[in-house]
């Protein structure tokens, strides 16, 4: 963090005296204006509920440019590591810093595929589910279990412990994921064989039964681990935020990953790409493409409450590079599994082309995110749509990882205590009960 040759200087207009504050600047991105001594000072909060305007850390993993429609990970762009690079390149490049060489990729490879079982004892623990319980649900219990299982990794300060858990919760999530899929519709667990790559591996863990071999699709097998480099990280997102809150108060990694689970469970988050899918099936239900003007009339009166899922976000105020990459792996996937006409696609491209031209979302500047194609995508492999948000979830894992080992490496790291601004009844005396 480098201080600039300038200051901030707050004044008021009760009198008070004004506060001159250091201003920092990141390597790209806006500048940032450091109110830490504010209440010392003042005795005095700021206000910003959202954090519209605060910046929470300091990080250099990602770097997102909404206007432009840039993100980086690591300085590269996501574009360039969607085609030279696989998820575990990407997992390795957040992590450490930098690509791994050849030597680096190898073992690093070799030691995610050392962990990718899980302790046979998590079986009897995600038997204790209901068979109709959300994937989420699931998910979220079984995360916060590793906990229980490896003891050898609880401790956040201690590097080692991290670094296993980091390679345990990377390796293993493919395997939970699967797991809960197969306990819901009743097929056996997959083990994972650990001679295919790691999507590869999830895809036979998802759709291998034991008593027939399974052949990876190397086209599905490149979409999907594209989806997981496009879900890698997204700098303080909501889920991000939650699992450095989480970590900052020195619980386990596995306790903080949990958290983010929870967190991304949530529609505004990463349950979006679910809710995208079931708008499409919804206008194919009542017509399909013939409808779609309709439709965009609703989406238009603000009275009607409805929204086109997949467009617009809060930081992306130009095309999301992802959805672009997604669209790209839709046609590759539909091409591969003769689903060219399929209708949804259809659907999808229609609104989206209604949208680009359409001055409500010109002037919003309302373009599709990543969840626009990314539903169509994982419907096309065969993932139901109550997984998407698990996929989600296996694909971020890494990135709540390297910004929780990113946080805890920080020296000016301090639990995080937000303040609030009080609003509520002022000192009061309890009353007998008869007088209340
Ligand atoms: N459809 C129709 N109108 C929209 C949409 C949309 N998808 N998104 C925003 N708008 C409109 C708003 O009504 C508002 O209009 P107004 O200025 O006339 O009041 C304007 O565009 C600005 O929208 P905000 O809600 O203020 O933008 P914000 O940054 O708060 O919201 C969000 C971003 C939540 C993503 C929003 O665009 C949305 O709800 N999109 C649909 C859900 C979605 O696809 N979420 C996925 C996000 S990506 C991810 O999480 C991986």
């Amino acid at each position: 963090m480098k201080q600039t040759d300038y200051t901030a200087t707050l004044s008021f207009s009760n009198g008070k005296p004004s506060v001159e504050m250091p201003v920092y600047a990141g390597s790209i991105g806006p500048d940032v204006v450091d109110i830490r001594k504010l209440y010392a000072q003042t005795g005095m909060f700021t206000y910003d509920p959202g954090f519209l305007s605060t910046a929470s850390c300091q990080s250099t993993i990602t770097y997102i440019d909404g206007d432009k429609g840039e993100l980086l990970y690591r300085g590269y762009p996501i574009e360039q590591l969607a085609e030279h690079c696989d998820y575990l390149d990407t997992c390795y490049l957040l992590l450490n810093g930098e690509l791994p060489n050849v030597k680096q990729r190898d073992d690093f490879h070799h030691l995610v595929n050392q962990h990718t079982m899980v302790h046979e004892q998590m079986q009897f623990f995600l038997r204790g589910f209901r068979r109709d319980a959300h994937p989420m649900a699931i998910l979220t219990g079984l995360v916060g279990a590793m906990s229980a299982f490896y003891h050898d990794s609880t401790d956040v300060h201690n590097p080692e412990h991290r670094h296993i858990a980091a390679i345990r919760l990377i390796a293993k999530m493919p395997t939970l994921v699967a797991m809960a899929y197969k306990y819901k519709i009743g097929q056996p667990f997959m083990y994972p064989r650990n001679d295919l790559s790691y999507s590869g591996n999830f895809l036979r863990m998802m759709f291998g039964v034991p008593c027939e071999d399974y052949v990876v699709n190397p086209v599905l097998e490149r979409a999907l681990d594209r989806i997981f480099i496009l879900h890698a990280d997204h700098e303080q997102n909501a889920s991000t935020s939650t699992v450095r809150l989480c970590a900052s108060s020195g619980t386990n990694p596995f306790a903080a990953i949990s958290a983010g689970v929870a967190c991304l469970w949530g529609p505004a988050h990463g349950g979006a790409n679910e809710a995208c899918l079931n708008m499409l099936e919804e206008i194919q239900a009542m017509g399909g493409v013939a409808k779609v003007g309709e439709f965009m009339e609703k989406v238009k009166d603000k009275n009607s409450g409805v929204k086109l899922m997949g467009f617009g976000h809060r930081v992306y105020k130009n095309y999301d590079p992802r959805a672009k990459l997604m669209q790209e792996t839709c046609n590759e996937v539909l091409k591969e599994l003769g689903l060219e006409n399929d209708p949804l696609f259809k659907l999808a491209k229609s609104l989206e082309k209604i949208a680009l031209e359409d001055d409500y979302f010109v002037s919003r500047k309302l373009y599709p995110n990543v969840d626009f194609y990314s539903g169509i995508v994982q419907r096309a492999i065969g993932i139901p749509v109550d997984l998407f948000t698990g996929i989600f979830a296996l694909a971020r894992t890494v990135g709540w990882i390297a910004q929780l080992n990113e946080m805890i490496g920080d020296p000016e790291y301090k639990i995080g205590r937000p303040r609030q601004l009080f609003t509520g009844s002022a000192h009061r005396n309890v009353k007998p009960i008869e007088q209340r």
